[in-house]
């Protein structure tokens, strides 16, 4: 199949500004209890990231008309989430990596426990966020809900649970079914959630519609994870601004591991075409979405 190409997501500078100032604010409002810790929250949220997570967000919710400030706190709560997840990733008793978004990792720069608490202290910021950002009137009384959906894609039922996975199937062979699910929850939920969540800060989306939006919120989900494994490969250390071939060092159980590269890519582009089927019976403009699913099965970094 030959992809279309998108080189670069509309609006993703803005993206990209706009959740900046707003995570930066909110460091700055914290109190200065300890300055290394808070200096180790600055480095893991702020240098860098692509922000694909909280991009999801905002072209889910202009796609259902939310509000912008609604969709600031979801994207923002997030992308603490991510952030916090990669702190903990590349510490030495998980993947151990050294590089990360082109620069030391946070306990290379710091030291482990800095990184730990500096994790630990990003995944409340979220629920800080969620708990207290200037919600509109009509996703005030819905908190309750977004903290669900954050709750479920960030712990034993989400990320955490696939990061658990992720490390018992290292140094072992896993059939494709139990890789998928390892995908799903390490990576797929918290993609998930970005589109299910900023659904939720819409009055528009009818059950049916957010049936569909999970669907394809979950495929996209899941291809970015088998991409992920796949540029680990073929993309250099420079592009990706961490280290290349780690899976392979570390003998992860990957997609390309169990398919071949050219049987992943298949796989990722399989997962693509029922992201934009899933697409197809909603209601409103969702050719950002779709030019979403087309940039993450084809992004080099
Ligand atoms: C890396 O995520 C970890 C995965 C879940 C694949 P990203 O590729 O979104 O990393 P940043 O935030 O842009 O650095
Ligand atoms: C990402 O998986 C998992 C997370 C939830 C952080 P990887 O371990 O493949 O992510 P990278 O390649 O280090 O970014
Ligand atoms: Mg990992
Ligand atoms: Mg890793
Ligand atoms: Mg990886």
């Amino acid at each position: 199949m030959r992809l279309p190409v998108v080189t670069k997501l509309a609006n993703i500078d803005d993206v990209q500004a706009r959740i900046d100032h707003y995570l930066t604010e909110k460091l700055t409002s914290l109190p200065v209890n300890d300055e290394i810790l808070l200096a180790a929250m600055r480095y893991g949220l702020l240098i860098g990231g692509k922000r694909m997570r909280p991009y999801l967000a905002y072209i889910t919710g202009t796609a259902l008309d939310a509000e912008q400030n609604d969709i600031d706190g979801v994207a923002a709560a997030i992308e603490c989430i991510h952030a916090y997840s990669l702190l903990h990733d590349d510490l030495p008793a998980m993947d151990d990596d050294d590089l990360r978004r082109g620069q030391p990792t946070c306990h290379k720069a710091f030291d482990e426990a800095t990184a730990i608490l500096a994790g630990d202290s990003l995944q409340t910021l979220a629920f800080d966020i969620i708990a207290n950002h200037k919600f509109s009137a009509a996703v005030d009384n819905k908190r309750i809900n977004l903290l669900r959906y954050l709750i479920d894609a960030a712990g034993y039922q989400g990320m955490c649970g696939g990061q658990a996975l992720d490390l018992a199937a290292t140094d072992k062979t896993i059939s494709l079914v139990e890789l998928e699910n390892l995908h799903s929850l390490k990576t797929g939920a918290l993609l998930e959630a970005s589109v299910m969540m900023a659904a939720e800060c819409s009055t528009k989306a009818s059950k049916f519609d957010k049936v569909q939006l999970a669907k394809y919120a979950k495929l996209i989900g899941l291809a970015y994870q088998v991409r992920d494994d796949i540029i680990d490969i073929t993309s250099t250390e420079e592009e990706l601004g961490k280290p290349a071939g780690s899976d392979l060092a570390a003998n992860k159980s990957t997609y390309p591991a169990l398919l071949g590269l050219q049987g992943a890519q298949e796989k990722a582009e399989n997962l693509y075409q029922q992201a934009l089927q899933a697409l197809t019976t909603l209601p409103y403009n969702t050719q950002s979405l779709s030019d979403f699913a087309t940039f993450i099965v084809s992004r080099k970094h």
